[in-house]
């Protein structure tokens, strides 16, 4: 579903890189952007005009650009090194003055067009979502929800997996709303699933089956249901098929489509990037809890908890966790992209009460990251590491060790398993 309406200014991919950077770059300009190959600029162009074109260099280039003119648009041509950051002068003046593009692009605008589109769209169908607790598919649902009030049926499935407190916050912020949310407690059901697993992919590929088998066995029990909302947004759907991405795991998203169900998709975040999802939830009302929260695992803390994951051991990970988020969020470190707690496998010796002990070892991960595709460790104050140290091993019952994980990405991933 495209932002249909609204003005923009197309983006041509020439195939050489770049266009991604060109369409954030006019976006931060305040005009909205649509990513196309070359081949298909003039047949764009011609379905719905933009207000100009930014050609990005490449091989396919010259020949959208000469049929883009020859259709009388203005046409800026860039080079795909050049666009990333800030937004150039010359960019800057190209979409204000030549296109008159500016300051077209606001959340309140965009969600004003994906209501419309939803409701011309749907007309009177049942529509079902599921919900993850994460800032997509929260704002993905929220905005259907505006457009069609209860023919929209959220599913939060409830795998046990979540950091402390949040299925609660997310059940609360979305039954506050009015929103139709059926609150799936299926905790047993996920961790006998995988118990005496220990390999993480193993775990991940039980975790993603049993939630599709779940949300299959809901959306049955609604019935009639004919559209699926998922919160895909633009990197995923401009980057798709860009370059051979090699599997290091095999992400599972919760929300995912369940391949075996015939249901319509509806995307309308397809359009966005990430900051511009957040802008949006806030536009919405979503609250901070729920826009700013971290990216989190689907299989969550089931991939936080080393080897075996019992009931004992997953609280032991969720105690811990909180400590960590709660001392950072104190201490307003807001640049740190994630930051948790991983239960190991290792027991160490340790002494209290002037008696022996023989504990669990708690390793804390804070990074800094733009897309989490690379990491650096987080350079957190001494003094916040000594409170998250001093904290875990007096309040969570059977740790009496800490440690912090210096190690980057690459060549470590940001999550231990
Ligand atoms: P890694 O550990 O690969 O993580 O450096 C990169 C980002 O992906 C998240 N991640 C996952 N997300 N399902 C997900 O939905 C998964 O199985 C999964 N494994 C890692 C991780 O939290 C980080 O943001």
């Amino acid at each position: 579903m495209s932002a249909a309406g609204l003005p923009y200014i197309l983006v041509v991919d020439g195939g050489s890189g770049g266009a991604l950077a060109a369409a954030r770059a006019v976006r931060r300009l305040g005009a909205y952007s649509e990513i196309v190959p070359a081949a298909r600029a003039a047949e764009a162009a011609s379905s719905r005009p933009p207000r100009g074109a930014v050609v990005v260099a490449g091989p396919e280039a010259e020949t959208a650009e000469a049929a883009l003119r020859a259709a009388g648009l203005p046409v800026m041509m860039v080079d795909g090194a050049s666009v990333r950051g800030e937004p150039s002068e010359a960019l800057a003046s190209f979409v204000e003055e030549e296109c008159r593009c500016a300051g077209t692009w606001t959340m309140a605008a965009y969600a004003a067009s994906q209501v419309e589109a939803i409701r011309a769209r749907v007309g009177e169908g049942r529509v079902v979502c599921a919900l993850s607790g994460g800032v997509d598919s929260a704002v993905a649902a929220t905005l259907v929800h505006r457009a069609i009030g209860q023919q929209l049926v959220c599913v939060f499935v409830d795998h046990g997996f979540m950091r402390k407190g949040e299925p609660e916050q997310v059940v609360t912020a979305f039954r506050e709303r009015g929103m139709n949310l059926v609150h799936v407690e299926a905790q047993d059901r996920f961790l006998s699933r995988i118990a005496g697993i220990t390999d993480p992919e193993e775990k991940r590929k039980r975790i993603g089956r049993e939630f599709i088998a779940v949300f299959e066995e809901e959306a049955r029990r609604i019935g009639d249901v004919a559209y699926l909302v998922q919160g895909t947004v633009y990197p995923d759907v401009a980057e798709s098929g860009a370059g051979e991405g090699r599997l290091v795991k095999s992400h599972h998203n919760v929300g995912g489509l369940p391949e075996t169900m015939t249901l319509q998709l509806i995307e309308p975040l397809r359009q966005l990037f990430k900051d511009e999802v957040r802008a949006l939830g806030r536009e919405l009302g979503l609250p901070d809890a729920i826009v700013q929260r971290q990216p989190f695992p689907g299989p969550g803390l089931a991939l936080r908890v080393i080897g075996e994951v019992t009931r004992e051991r997953l609280h032991m990970a969720r105690e811990a966790d909180h400590i960590v988020v709660e001392e950072i969020a104190r201490a307003g470190l807001t640049e740190v992209w994630q930051s948790f707690a991983v239960l190991t496998n290792t027991r160490t010796v340790g002494v209290q009460d002037g008696g022996r002990t023989y504990g669990h070892l708690v390793a804390v991960r804070a990074v800094t990251s733009v897309d989490g595709t690379e990491a650096r460790w987080a350079r957190l104050p001494w003094d916040v590491l000594d409170r998250i140290a001093r904290r875990i091993t007096a309040e969570v019952p059977g740790v009496n060790r800490v440690v912090y994980d210096i190690s980057s990405k690459p060549p470590a991933s940001i999550e231990w398993e």
